[in-house]
């Protein structure tokens, strides 16, 4: 029998949006998300318009999400490595589906992980992700380290937006009706996190291809 509770709980305002607190336990993504990590570094990617994104970020899994001059896209091949992006380990495609599945999202097969590391005052401005080649797949949204606030607007990025608070542990998982909505991060506010202290990372599960 299964003792442990699982809350899933359906964002208010946002249909197909799902928050899971204290879902999974960070301590035990660490060290797999280190040897990622140590295959393909954390790197401050490059808008089209020159800009810096503000998070740092990496990939792991058959395909990686890459912004540079030319705009962003998905690439087989880490440009700053040369070698194909470290694969995805069982444990995190695991939780991905596990976490989609508690949200009633079955089938989910995740091909990649977005990695965004976020230092205080990093954060991400509204946008959608609307580069992958399938939309009936959710996201899956895992958060680590520092706290942040999340915000969802809605199919314009204008108007009231939802705001949500995740923690370390905490998964957001969306779909349907709101995969295409826009969302973003505020900026980062100093702390210390029991786990990777003054940073938070952040990992989202897309079927990309
Ligand atoms: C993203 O929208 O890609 C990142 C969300 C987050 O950092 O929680
Ligand atoms: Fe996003």
């Amino acid at each position: 029998m299964n003792d442990v509770v699982i809350d899933c709980l359906a964002v208010d305002k946002v249909p197909g949006m799902y928050y899971l607190p204290v879902f999974f336990e960070p301590l035990k993504i660490v060290p797999l998300l280190e040897r990622v990590l140590a295959q393909s570094p954390l790197r401050h990617m490059e808008t089209s318009r020159g800009f810096k994104l503000s998070a740092a970020m990496s990939n792991c899994g058959v395909l990686g999400w890459v912004s540079d001059r030319k705009g962003y896209r998905y690439e087989a091949i880490d440009p700053l490595t040369g070698n194909a992006w470290p694969k995805m380990p069982v444990e995190f495609s695991g939780l991905a589906i596990q976490a989609a599945k508690t949200a009633g999202y079955e089938n989910f097969s995740p091909d990649v992980c977005l990695i965004n590391c976020y230092k205080p005052g990093a954060g991400m401005s509204s946008h959608r992700d609307s580069d992958e080649a399938d939309f009936e797949h959710p996201i899956v949204s895992l958060s680590l380290g520092l706290p942040a606030r999340f915000f969802v607007q809605g199919r314009e990025r204008k108007g009231p937006s939802v705001p949500l608070d995740l923690a370390s542990g905490d998964v957001v998982v969306w779909g349907g009706e709101s995969r295409l909505f826009y969302h973003g991060i505020r900026p980062l506010k100093a702390g210390d996190a029991p786990v990777f202290e003054n940073q938070r990372f952040n990992l989202t599960f897309r079927k990309a291809g």
